[in-house]
């Protein structure tokens, strides 16, 4: 028997929509969780193109064009939940992104604790709330940048590590992000369609150092 998470990351996987249920007064959690998650990914967006700017200055295109594609994918999870949020009749309040730009290393160590804490706590939690709430758009939109998140952590630990043995030249020079999901692909990684998804890639961004 399949839970009803397993249940709808298979009908998301196979690009179904799903429908949702509930009122607002059960919804509450979910709703503050909805705007956490955007202000987390519209803040990791604006950190991580500022990112690639100091990575460029200190002579590491391979990690400049990894943050400029995380960037987006960052903005499309944003945008997604924006979307989820509009569709539950709410608005999100302005807010300014804070973030601090320090020297390549740093950057990285502060961009793998971030997506440490998406994958292994916040989204986790998150759909943990919207499937008690029983909102399935919310489930979906999590459960798609959870999934990002993951290939961004790997991502950026295989940079630490390049930069840490003075490899960087090594690191792929090309990134794909899918435009439905935000899922992240190097030139090595990528294929015919999303995996998680199914997006077709050429209907991925794409980006080049
Ligand atoms: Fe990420
Ligand atoms: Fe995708």
């Amino acid at each position: 028997m399949k839970t009803r998470r397993e249940v709808l990351l298979m009908l998301l996987a196979a690009g179904i929509v799903i429908p949702f249920g509930g009122c607002k007064e059960k919804g509450i959690v979910t709703y503050n969780n909805l705007k956490a998650a955007i202000i987390g990914e519209t803040t990791a967006s604006a950190k991580y193109t500022a990112f690639a700017i100091k990575a460029r200055e200190e002579g590491y295109p391979q990690i400049a064009v990894l943050f400029d594609a995380t960037a987006k994918a960052e903005n499309v999870h944003a945008r997604n939940h924006k979307a989820v949020l509009s569709q539950l009749g709410l608005k999100m309040e302005l807010f300014t992104p804070k973030f601090e730009v320090k020297s390549t290393r740093e950057n990285l160590l502060n961009a793998i604790k971030g997506e440490g804490y998406e994958v292994d706590t916040m989204y986790p939690d998150f759909m943990n709330a919207a499937m008690k709430d029983r909102i399935d758009p919310a489930i979906s939109t999590f459960s798609m940048a959870l999934h990002a998140e993951m290939t961004h952590k790997k991502f950026f630990t295989t940079a630490l590590q390049a930069l840490d043995t003075k490899s960087v030249a090594q690191l792929s020079l090309e990134y794909f992000v899918c435009s439905k999901c935000g899922n992240t692909f190097s030139s090595e990684t990528v294929g015919a369609r999303c995996p998680l998804c199914g997006t077709h890639r050429e209907k991925f961004f794409h980006f080049k150092g």
